[in-house]
C-alpha cells in the first residue's frame, strides 16, 4: 500500500522580496517532496505567502499603496520564485484567500465555545519584527536579539488563548516523541522555553491599532493575531475540517521551518491543535541560517543574496546542488561565491559533467550510437552492488533529513564510476576486435549506471536528471521516476539512441581562480616572463645516442656523441645517475643552439634536458619513437 507524506514550508512574510534563505527552506522541501514522489508515496506540498500584521500594514503605507495591493505585488514575486526554481508544489497558499479565512474563523469560533479563549487585559514588550510580546529573559540589552530593534511597551484589551493549559501535555508529548521537533538541539530548545511557567498567548488586536487580519468570529472590534492566523495555514491547504486531504494528508504532516519562527511552531501550534481537537503534526524539522558574510542576511546589513540572480549566473541546478550540498540541516552555513564556483567545478563538471560527457562519447563511437546488447552474466556486480547500496544510504538519509549525505554517498557512486572507466580502459580495448563482448558489457555497465544516477540526482537537480536520461535514451522515464527502477539491471532499452548533449556544468573561471594561479606562480619562483620571439631562439631538437663514455677523472660528466641530423658531441652530468651502456640508442632532448663550452677538457655542443627525481636526475625522453633531428615546438 502506497503511503502519505505531507510537506510545509513556511508562509512568508511579504513585507520583503524572496532571498537565499527562503529559496534554501523551498527547495528542501522540493527535493523531500520529488523524492517522495519517486519512492511512490502521495505526495502533497504546500508553500505559500503570509499576508496580515502589523509588519506588512507598515511596509505598505511605506509603498504608498493599500495592504492589498502590496500583498498581491510581493505575493506574486513568491509565486513566481516557484517554477524558476524548478518547485513542484502542489498548492500556494495565501493568508487573504477567502478558504484560509473561513478556516481560520472557525478554528477561532471552535476554541471560543470550548473555554479556551478568554477576554482579558495585558501589558507587555512588543517586537514588531517578531509580532508578539517578548518575555523577560528574551529581551537582551533592552532589545529583540533576532532583530536587533527594542520591544515596545504595550497595554490594551484583548482576548487571549489558554496556552498554559496545555503547557504539561505539550512536554510529555515532545518527550515521549523523541524526534517530534528535530534535529535534537531544536527539541532541547523547545524544551527549553516550557521549563518556564508558559504564558498565555494574546491572540488579537483591537481594530483601533489594527485593520489589517481577520476580523474575530465573535468581536467585531478585533482582529486575529497574525501567527494564529498564519498556522492554520497548514490545516486550510488540507481543506480542514471536511476534505479528503485532510484525513490522508494530516497525520504525516511534516513542517519545515528554520531556527527564528521554532517558538510558534513548537510551542504555540501544538497547543493550537490540541485545542482545537486536532492531532499534532508528525515531526517539526528545523534548519538553521543560511548567513552572508558571517551575518544572518537583512536588508539593513546590505548582505541579501538573491536566488534569481545566482541562477541565472551559474544555472539553476548548481545553485539547488550547492544550497543542499553546504549546508548540514539544523546547522547555519556561510553563503559565498567563492565556495560555490568551488564546488560547481569540482564536484559538478569534473566529476558529474565529465563522466557523463566521456562515456556518452564512447559509447557512441565505440557502440554504433545504440544501447548495445549484452548477456545478463556480463552486468557489472561491482558497479550494481554500489548502486544498490548507495540507493539504501541515500534513504536513510532521507528519514533522518541529512540531504547532504544523501549527496555524499551519491558523489562516491559517480566517483565508483568514474574509476570504473579507468580500470577498465575502453579505449584500449577497441584496438582489439576480440575485445568486443568485454568492450559491450562495460559500456552497458556504464549507461546503467548514469540512469542510476539520473534518477539518484533527480530530487535535487531534476533538469539535469532529464537531460542524463535523454541523453542514454531512456527518454520514458523523464515522466516516470522510480528509485525501484535502479533494482531492475535489464532496465536500459537495447538499441535506444543515445545522443550527445551540451556539457552539462561548464567549468566556470573565477576571478579569484585566476589571482591564486599566479600567486602560485610567484611561489615557485617562476623566471620572468618571456614573449615567443624570445623562446623561439632556443632550438630544441630530438637526439639520438650514438656512444656514451665517462669523462676521465669526473665523477659526473659523460661525453655523449649523438645524431641531431649531423652528429655532435655533449658533456652531461648524468654520470651518477646512468651508466654510459644504458644510454646508447636512446632519443633524448637537447639544446642545440648553446654556445659550445670546455668542461673538464672536453668541448660540448649542446645541452641535455633532464630534471631531478628523488633518487637523482632523469633525462627526458619521449613515450613514442621520435624524428631523429627533429624540432621540438
Ligand atoms: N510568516 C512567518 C512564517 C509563518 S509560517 C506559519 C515568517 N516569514 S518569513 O518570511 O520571515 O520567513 C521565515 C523563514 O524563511 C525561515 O523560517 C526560513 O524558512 C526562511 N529563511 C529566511 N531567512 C533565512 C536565512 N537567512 N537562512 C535560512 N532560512 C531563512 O517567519
Amino acid at each position: 500500500m502506497s503511503k502519505s507524506f505531507y510537506i510545509t514550508t513556511p508562509i512568508y512574510y511579504v513585507n520583503a522580496s524572496p532571498h537565499i534563505g527562503h529559496a534554501y527552506t523551498t527547495i528542501v522541501a522540493d527535493v523531500l517532496a520529488r523524492y517522495h514522489r519517486m519512492i511512490g508515496d502521495k505526495t502533497f506540498f504546500v508553500t505559500g505567502t503570509d499576508e496580515h500584521g502589523d509588519k506588512i500594514a507598515e511596509a505598505a503605507q511605506k509603498a504608498g499603496i493599500t495592504p492589498k495591493e502590496y500583498t498581491d505585488k510581493i505575493s506574486a514575486q513568491f509565486r513566481e520564485l516557484c517554477p524558476e526554481l524548478f518547485i513542484s508544489n502542489d498548492y500556494f497558499i495565501r493568508t487573504t484567500d477567502a478558504n484560509h479565512i473561513q478556516t481560520v474563523r472557525y478554528i477561532l469560533q471552535k476554541v471560543y465555545d470550548s473555554g479556551d479563549i478568554y477576554f482579558g487585559s495585558y501589558g507587555g514588550y512588543y517586537c514588531f519584527g517578531c509580532e508578539r510580546f517578548l518575555t523577560e529573559k528574551e529581551i537582551v540589552d533592552n532589545k529583540c536579539p533576532e532583530h536587533g530593534r527594542e520591544p515596545k511597551y504595550i497595554e490594551e484589551k484583548n482576548y487571549f488563548f489558554k496556552m498554559s493549559k496545555y503547557q504539561e501535555w505539550l512536554i510529555d508529548h515532545i518527550k515521549k516523541n523523541h524526534d517530534f521537533i528535530r534535529p535534537e538541539r531544536y527539541k532541547n530548545e523547545a524544551l527549553a522555553f516550557l521549563r518556564d511557567p508558559l504564558e498565555d498567548l494574546c491572540i488579537s488586536r483591537p481594530k483601533t491599532r489594527l485593520e489589517w487580519g481577520i476580523t474575530l468570529p465573535f468581536d467585531e472590534n478585533y482582529v486575529t493575531y497574525v501567527w494564529f492566523d498564519a498556522l492554520i495555514n497548514y490545516v486550510t491547504a488540507l481543506d480542514y475540517p471536511d476534505g479528503k486531504n485532510f484525513k490522508k494528508f494530516w497525520p504525516v504532516a511534516e513542517h519545515l521551518i528554520a531556527k527564528d519562527i521554532l517558538k510558534p511552531h513548537g510551542i504555540y501550534w501544538p497547543t493550537m491543535l490540541k485545542a482545537a481537537g486536532i492531532e499534532p503534526y508528525q515531526h517539526l524539522n528545523v534548519h538553521g541560517y543560511w548567513n552572508s558574510g558571517q551575518s544572518k542576511m537583512s536588508k539593513s546589513l546590505g548582505n541579501i543574496v538573491r536566488p534569481l540572480d545566482l541562477k541565472d549566473k551559474y544555472g539553476l541546478d548548481a545553485f539547488r546542488y550547492f544550497l543542499l550540498r553546504d549546508m548540514v540541516f539544523g546547522l547555519d552555513s556561510n553563503f559565498s561565491e567563492e565556495a560555490f564556483v568551488g564546488r560547481l567545478n569540482s564536484d559538478l563538471a569534473n566529476d558529474l559533467g565529465n563522466l557523463v560527457s566521456r562515456t556518452i562519447a564512447m559509447a557512441i563511437k565505440y557502440c554504433d550510437g545504440k544501447v548495445p546488447e549484452i548477456s545478463k552474466k556480463e552486468k557489472s556486480p561491482a558497479l550494481y552492488e554500489a548502486a544498490l547500496k548507495t540507493v539504501a544510504e541515500v534513504d536513510s538519509s532521507f528519514k533522518d533529513m541529512s540531504l547532504h549525505k544523501a549527496l555524499i554517498s551519491i558523489w562516491e557512486f559517480i566517483n565508483i564510476t568514474n574509476k570504473y572507466i579507468v580500470e577498465n580502459e575502453p579505449w584500449t580495448l577497441v584496438k582489439d576486435p576480440a575485445n568486443k563482448g568485454k568492450l559491450m558489457a562495460i559500456m552497458y555497465n556504464l549507461l546503467l549506471a548514469l540512469r542510476s544516477i539520473a534518477i539518484l540526482i533527480s530530487p535535487f537537480m531534476p533538469q539535469t536528471a532529464e537531460k542524463i536520461l535523454r541523453q542514454i535514451g531512456a527518454t520514458d522515464e523523464t515522466k516516470n521516476l522510480n528509485l525501484a527502477g535502479i533494482k531492475k539491471h535489464d532496465s536500459l532499452k537495447v538499441g535506444s539512441p543515445l545522443t550527445r548533449g551540451d556539457s552539462l556544468f561548464p567549468r566556470i573561471v573565477q576571478e579569484k581562480e585566476t589571482q591564486t594561479k599566479e600567486k602560485k606562480s610567484s611561489m615557485i619562483d617562476l623566471k620572468p616572463e618571456i614573449d615567443y620571439e624570445e623562446f623561439a631562439k632556443v632550438d630544441l631538437r630530438v637526439a639520438k645516442i650514438l656512444t656514451a663514455e665517462a669523462v676521465p677523472k669526473s665523477n659526473k660528466l659523460l661525453k655523449l656523441k649523438v645524431d641531431i641530423g649531423e652528429e655532435r658531441t655533449i658533456v652531461a652530468g648524468i654520470g651518477k645517475d646512468y651508466s654510459p651502456e644504458e644510454l646508447i640508442g636512446r632519443q633524448i632532448l637537447v639544446v642545440a643552439n648553446l654556445k659550445p663550452v670546455k668542461l673538464m677538457g672536453v668541448e660540448s655542443y649542446g645541452m641535455l634536458l633532464a630534471t631531478d627525481t628523488d633518487k637523482g636526475l632523469t633525462v627526458l625522453k619521449f613515450d613514442r619513437e621520435a624524428k631523429t633531428g627533429g624540432k621540438v615546438r
